[in-house]
């Protein structure tokens, strides 16, 4: 049984970054206690409002950010080779470390994408720990696809309806340089999504692409890709991103179906640790 104390009540204060096109601090919680139905709600609706909410000053442990995650949705497992450990293998190790423990000077997820874009149900939200920092930088790169798409001109906007991207683990692994093992292939075959999704909740549109995606659905692959690598430099351009600079407790919430991010590995990583522990909330099928 449970030993998960009652929930307390937050006296919530919600920053939203001033300059920003994305992200608000939140402060006044303690994510590791239950929270209360008024205090849920809040965070729920500002997680919508601003994409990206940061929480400072946590200490998780797994079980209890895995607590903290439920509240908002179903978690969801990790692929095959980035399943956790066995203690929680629901939180997934986010880290430049090898097998020794040491820096290995490789930083992954350094290329815009949103989480599992490739999978039947592409992840909603993620949830970020941070564990171990380096001194500086590592920082993690948010991209609004909502102000992306709203930016297009109409004419733009009217040529993606109807126009579905397939997203691919597979493609997404080659890019990277590694082959998938069979069962790694099964456990992820391809899915085709709308270029511009309608977010579930807010019912705006936002842009879905990002490094899972391969090619567009009816269309030659290279022209496809041409035509995806095009969107992307114009959704990630400065104006539409937010740079999140890393400290120790803090805890990112951001919602998959209209950001896309990416780590910066501006920092040595053959020296220093960077440590996160992850845990991804399971989304709809975009429409
Ligand atoms: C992720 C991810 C970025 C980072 O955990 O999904 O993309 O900065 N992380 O480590
Ligand atoms: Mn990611």
């Amino acid at each position: 049984m449970s030993t998960r104390p009652t929930a307390v009540k937050n006296d919530l204060d919600i920053r939203p970054f001033s300059g920003a096109p994305l992200g608000a601090e939140v402060c006044g919680i303690d994510l590791s206690m239950p929270l209360d139905e008024m205090t849920k709600v809040t965070i729920h609706e500002k997680f919508l409002e601003h994409q990206l909410l940061v929480f400072r000053d946590q200490a998780l442990t797994k079980r209890e950010q895995v607590e903290f995650s439920k509240q908002f949705g179903e978690l969801e497992q990790h692929t095959l080779r980035n399943r956790g450990q066995d203690d929680e293998p629901l939180v997934h190790i986010v880290s430049n470390l090898g097998p020794d423990g040491k820096p290995t000077g490789k930083v992954n997820s350094d290329m815009w994408h949103t989480d599992k874009s490739f999978r039947p149900l592409p992840s909603m939200a993620t949830i970020l720990h941070a564990q171990v920092l380096p001194p500086n930088g590592g920082d993690t790169c948010f991209a609004n696809m909502y102000a992306a798409y709203e930016a297009l001109s109409e004419e733009d906007k009217t040529a993606l309806n109807g126009v579905k991207v397939v997203h691919s683990w597979e493609l997404s692994r080659e890019n990277i340089g590694r082959v998938m093992t069979p069962e790694e292939k099964r456990d992820a075959p391809t899915n085709a999504w709308p270029l511009a999704r309608v977010h579930p909740e807010t019912g705006r549109k936002a842009l879905f692409m990002g490094m899972h995606a391969s090619h567009i659905e009816g269309m030659p692959l290279e022209k496809g890709r041409a035509k995806i690598i095009e969107l992307e430099e114009h959704a990630t351009q400065e104006k539409f991103c937010h740079r999140h600079t890393w400290q120790k407790g803090d805890v990112l919430m951001w919602d998959n179906r209209c950001l896309l991010h990416r780590a910066d590995p501006n920092f040595d990583a053959s020296v220093y640790p960077r440590v996160l522990h992850r845990t991804c909330l399971r989304g709809t099928t975009p429409a």
